[in-house]
């Protein structure tokens, strides 16, 4: 079963028939919120908002272990996580949807693995391509039959904010090779992972990362929030049509 995570403006899919929402106690702790079990055009889909239902668990306080215990405990086999982004590339400005296929992880003291304590014996995921190769095709695909544009492929750099960079740390990601800049990319990818859950996201940008494009002079905050309704209701819409394809 397909679950998505919501991230920052998608607290809820509108389209949910037949929700159900239950609360999950995992022995890493609580996740974000309740998990939202419904149905798209007759297939089942599960949703959790990453940031908590009232938008108030910062990225670098969010529970990922739980979030993806909890998913997989009811049943999901893959996940699609939205997140907003900076675009670091200068063609990645407000309003574009892509569908990463790298990350470089810049987060730091945040639980980010299921292997450690206790008597877990040592164990190395494989992380070469972060992301669920088939999964992402499938986003692509339903993002073609849902007639938007979606664009393939772009690394994905995860800072630990919550403050936004400075200009001089965009500056370093684009210089290591990043394409856009969030904040909860990881650990939630190499969890997954862990997990054995198949896992993509659609990233989703709002501004143009600090010091770039008309975030030269500053991040607008107001502006993203003003993005947001408009761009996340386009990746509600490629979720929807990926869930009645599957
Ligand atoms: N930086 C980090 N995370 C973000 C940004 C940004 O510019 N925009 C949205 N999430």
């Amino acid at each position: 079963m397909l679950a998505v995570i919501g991230g920052s403006g998608l607290t809820e899919l509108s389209s949910l028939g037949e929700v159900r929402r239950t609360a999950v106690r995992t022995p890493y702790g609580e996740p974000s919120g309740a998990v939202t079990h419904g149905t798209i055009r007759g297939r089942a889909v599960m949703f959790l908002a990453r940031h908590g239902d009232g938008h108030t668990i910062p990225p670098h306080e969010i529970n990922y272990r739980a979030n993806l215990w909890a998913l997989k405990e009811g049943g999901a086999t893959r996940i699609v996580s939205v997140a907003s982004v900076g675009g670091v590339r200068a063609d990645l400005g407000p309003g574009v949807l892509v569908v990463p296929h790298q990350i470089i992880d810049y987060t730091w003291g945040r639980p980010s693995t299921y292997f450690e304590g206790g008597n877990v014996p040592v164990t190395h995921i494989d992380f070469t391509y972060p992301y669920t190769g088939e999964l992402r095709q499938r986003i692509l695909e339903a993002a073609r039959a849902a007639g938007e544009t979606v664009l393939d492929g772009g690394v994905y750099a995860a800072t630990q904010g919550p403050r936004l960079e400075s200009a001089a740390e965009i500056d370093r990601l684009e210089r290591d090779g990043a394409d856009m800049v969030g904040m909860t990319g990881m650990p939630e990818a190499a969890l997954a992972r862990e997990l054995g859950l198949e896992y993509a996201t659609i990233a989703v940008v709002v501004n143009h990362a600090a010091g770039r494009g008309e975030s030269k002079d500053g991040i607008a905050l107001d502006r993203i929030e003003a993005m947001l309704p408009e761009t996340i209701g386009r990746a509600r819409r490629v979720i929807e049509t990926l869930v009645a394809l599957a």
